[in-house]
């Protein structure tokens, strides 16, 4: 302001110095003097202390962040948390998007007491105010939204405090999450080995000397210690797949001859049961992208479950067929592993993939079930960027499937006996393959 008025004061009282060249030195000292007096009222009248204040509280909010200096307006709409600058008597004189978004239009020029309100965000402005800078408080719910934030508030030095807003929901749900994995597999690992020592106990004490109990108990011993160190191995599956999440698998994978793989693992349990292992091929399978022994544990983990909850001499269906590209979308490979069961009720679909989540615990438990199964499955498909599906229905069966990306053709080998080869083409299987007959 003092700026605009300077030069044009000092040019007026020139004006007046030359007008009253032959008067005294008093005179023309004092008629400067009237001058500077006179555009100083005249420009306070125009540009009153507070005028500024007083205008973005009628209401308009943007007035305030434009009157800022420009550096100030760039720096706090450039933030990514909603924030506001407030003045030492607690009038914001300004707030970005976000903030308004926040707390509503007028937040940028209004009392943050009245606009914003929540005790703690005060306590912390307060703090800045009180040299205590910057201050850190975490709340829940504020203006519109329901999540949680941390507030910070600092003192810029020139009686203004620049105060933030971070939304720390998904860290906090993430906290959760872990604290709840954390206690889950504590007590999934607690129930086997509380079983184990009380058995000790006994075979120590009352069936010391008891035979066919000692082996009974031995026998639920074996059965436990390999629930626990199944349990430990799922969970260090899943820890070193999420340690490499974000690492995407690059190399060629033929899927045939895995499938073929996966019924030879599973031969024994499939002809315990009674049960086939329908292989489908489609003609002319592309190889996709796959890290060859994370596919294998999802397959593996696909067919034993519906070896596990599908019913005794039914066949178990493992397929693998093209599934078209569009324009957003690359060419996939569908596999999918189908089961004639009870299936699952629909509720419970969404949340299969959670950790630990079972339909029914004891009998997951008693089928040798670490609920941990199709959580492993869910993040090996998620690191091939390819798509889990599960459709059931009740009294029917379950179907399980997953996309897989089709190696696209510039990454494919330069050498045309190469792309040739039976695996780019055609596979050499037929197309329907079955691995186990019923007996
Ligand atoms: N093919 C299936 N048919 C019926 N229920 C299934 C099938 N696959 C999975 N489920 C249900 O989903 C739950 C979670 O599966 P999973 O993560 O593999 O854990 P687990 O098999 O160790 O219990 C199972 O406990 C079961 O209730
Ligand atoms: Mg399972």
């Amino acid at each position: 302001m003092l700026r605009k008025v300077l030069p044009v004061a000092g040019a007026v009282a020139t004006a007046l110095l030359a007008l009253a060249q032959g008067l005294t030195p008093l005179a023309v000292a004092g008629l400067a003097l009237g001058a500077w007096v006179l555009l100083l009222a005249v420009t306070l009248i125009r540009y009153p202390p507070g005028g500024a204040a007083r205008q973005e509280q009628e209401g308009e909010v943007t007035k305030a962040s434009e009157r800022l200096p420009p550096s100030d307006h760039v720096g706090i709409d450039a933030l990514p948390d909603p924030a506001l600058v407030v003045l030492g008597s607690w009038r914001a004189v300004a707030a970005n998007p976000q903030a308004r978004q926040l707390f509503g239009p007028r937040v940028g020029s209004a009392d943050v007491r009245q606009s914003v309100r929540h005790p703690a965000v005060l306590d912390a402005i307060r703090s800045a105010m009180a040299g205590d800078s910057p201050a850190i408080r975490e709340v829940g719910a504020l203006g519109h939204a329901d999540g949680a934030f941390r507030v910070r508030a600092v003192a810029l030095g020139d009686g203004r405090h620049l105060v933030t807003f971070t939304d720390i929901t998904q860290a906090r749900v993430a906290e959760r999450m872990r604290a709840d994995f954390v206690a889950n597999a504590s007590h999934e690992l607690r129930t086997p080995l509380a079983n184990i020592s009380g058995f000790i106990e006994t075979l120590l004490g009352p069936a010391a000397e008891d035979e066919p109990a000692r082996r009974r108990f031995l026998e639920i011993m074996a059965r436990e210690s390999g629930r626990m160190s199944r349990l430990i191995d799922d969970l260090l599956s899943l820890s070193r797949i999420e340690l490499d999440k974000y690492v995407r698998p690059q190399a060629p994978l033929d899927l045939p001859p895995l499938l073929a793989d996966v019924g030879k693992t599973l031969a024994m349990r499939l002809e315990a049961d009674g049960r086939r292992l329908l292989i489908e091929v489609a003609d002319g399978l592309p190889q996709v992208i796959g890290d060859r022994d994370q596919i294998l544990q999802v397959l593996h983990n696909l067919v034993s479950n519906s070896l596990k909850y599908g019913h005794s001499g039914t066949p178990i269906r493992l397929s693998a067929a093209l599934v078209a590209g569009s324009a957003r979308m690359d060419e996939m490979v569908r596999v999918s592993v189908e089961d004639a069961g009870d299936g699952i009720a629909p509720e419970h679909l969404p949340r299969l993939t959670e950790r630990f989540y079972r339909v029914d615990t004891g009998r997951s438990r008693s089928m040798g079930g670490t609920g941990l199964g199709l959580a492993i499955v869910k993040h090996i498909v998620e690191r091939h960027r390819g798509r889990l599906e599960i459709t059931s229905r009740q009294g029917e069966g379950t179907t399980v499937s997953f996309t897989l990306p089709v190696v696209p053709k510039r990454i494919e080998p330069a050498e045309p006996e190469a792309a040739a080869s039976p695996s780019a083409v055609a596979p050499a299987q037929p197309a329907r393959l079955e691995l186990r007959r019923e007996p």
